[in-house]
């Protein structure tokens, strides 16, 4: 079975071709950062537009990289959800259109169960149950799987997702969006211990996270180190000569936090579930210290981690077109409907 994936829930354009035979054909990102650069975020509106003018472009050129015409696809996978509403209906409207008129069927995906499966593309794959770390720009969650479709939350953000503390507190100190990777490469010349910010909500038991304290307690230490808060009116008087050390010193405390907060609750997820293998996908996994703490955990529990190569822990079309492949064997198309939902939990999902 041959799927053509449609991602684009937000700020990149993911056309992918998968293969259940043959894996990953092809796959190209096509990401918005310029678009949305100066306004510091995302602009749903500037999102939507961009989509629509990239999305058939990047279809021709994926399917002629990988020597692919209509007729060679088995169905076309789309994200329906969860995201931003324009930017979703874009993506819902070509790929139904273009099943419509190439009498293939449509299928819709939740983009966390994309983000899910993603480390299924990789030539070691987990083996089924595991718990997933799902950490991206929107959420923030850890999942008991037990088969694909078969999702219980144990846990999530009452808050800010931990990507969007990251933009958060990377745009506090001035860096560009989007802010997560740039805050990480900054934290690599943080001193160690210079600052210590809270493990928020590990003093109690549970698994939900809440990440909106740290850019406070980041904004905190900036303000009190006598820099100017970027986007700030107030005018800083005479900011300190270290001022990039110390950035970079707050940097490495915040991500330390959130590291070690995540893995505190990965443990105990662990813990409490009796599963050995973790799984971590959304775009925060992409972290190096996020991965490295996560080893080191599931070493210590003799267990195992997985997570997808680079390009595929951001959003991509290869892990819409993987899942909406599992669910198109399983079930063929569905209604001839357009659906876009910008909420849809990931456990209303049928299983497989
Ligand atoms: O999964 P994703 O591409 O989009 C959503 O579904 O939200 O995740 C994007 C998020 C952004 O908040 C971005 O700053 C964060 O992932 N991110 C990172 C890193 N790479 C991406 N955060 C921390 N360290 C990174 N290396
Ligand atoms: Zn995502």
């Amino acid at each position: 079975m041959l799927v053509l994936g449609i991602e684009s829930s937000c700020d990149e354009t993911g056309i992918a071709l998968y293969d259940t035979e043959k894996g990953l054909l092809a796959h190209e990102i096509y990401s918005q950062i310029e678009v949305h650069a100066d306004y510091g975020g995302v602009v749903p509106e500037l999102a939507s537009r961009d989509h629509v003018r990239k999305t058939i472009p990047l279809i021709k050129q994926v399917m002629a990289d990988a020597n692919v015409s209509p007729s060679d696809l088995s169905g076309i996978a789309y994200t329906s959800g969860p995201g931003l509403i324009g930017a979703l209906m874009v993506g819902s409207c070509i790929a139904r259109s273009l099943a419509y008129a190439w009498n293939i069927p449509a299928v819709e995906v939740h983009h966390m169960e994309g983000h899910l499966l993603a480390p299924m593309l990789e030539d070691t794959q987990p083996d089924f149950p595991f718990v997933a770390l799902l950490v991206s720009g929107g959420h923030t969650q850890l999942v008991e799987v037990q088969a694909i479709g078969q999702y219980k939350i144990l846990g999530e953000s009452i808050d800010d997702a931990a990507g969007e503390a990251f933009d958060k507190t990377a745009k506090l100190l001035g860096l560009d969006y989007p802010g997560g990777p740039m805050l990480a490469k900054l934290a690599e010349k943080g001193t160690p211990n210079k600052y210590k910010f809270p493990r928020p909500m590990t003093d109690r038991p549970g698994l939900d996270f809440s990440f909106s304290g740290l850019k406070t307690a980041a904004a905190n230490e900036i303000r009190a180190a006598g820099i100017q808060l970027a986007g700030s009116k107030s005018e800083q008087a005479d900011e300190p000569e270290n001022v990039e050390q110390i950035k970079a010193d707050i940097a490495h405390a915040f991500q330390q936090a959130v590291v070690d907060t995540i893995a505190i609750k990965c443990r105990r997820a662990v813990e409490q579930t009796g599963i050995k293998t973790l799984v971590i996908a959304g775009g925060v996994s992409a972290n190096t210290e996020l991965r490295i703490k996560l080893k080191e955990l599931m070493k210590k529990n003799r267990g195992d981690v997985f997570y997808p190569r680079h390009d595929l822990c951001t959003d991509n079309g290869a892990m819409i077109a993987y899942a909406g492949a599992q669910r198109l064997q399983k079930y063929g198309s569905n209604e001839l409907k357009v659906k876009a939902k910008p909420r849809w939990s990931i456990e209303e999902l049928p299983e497989i």
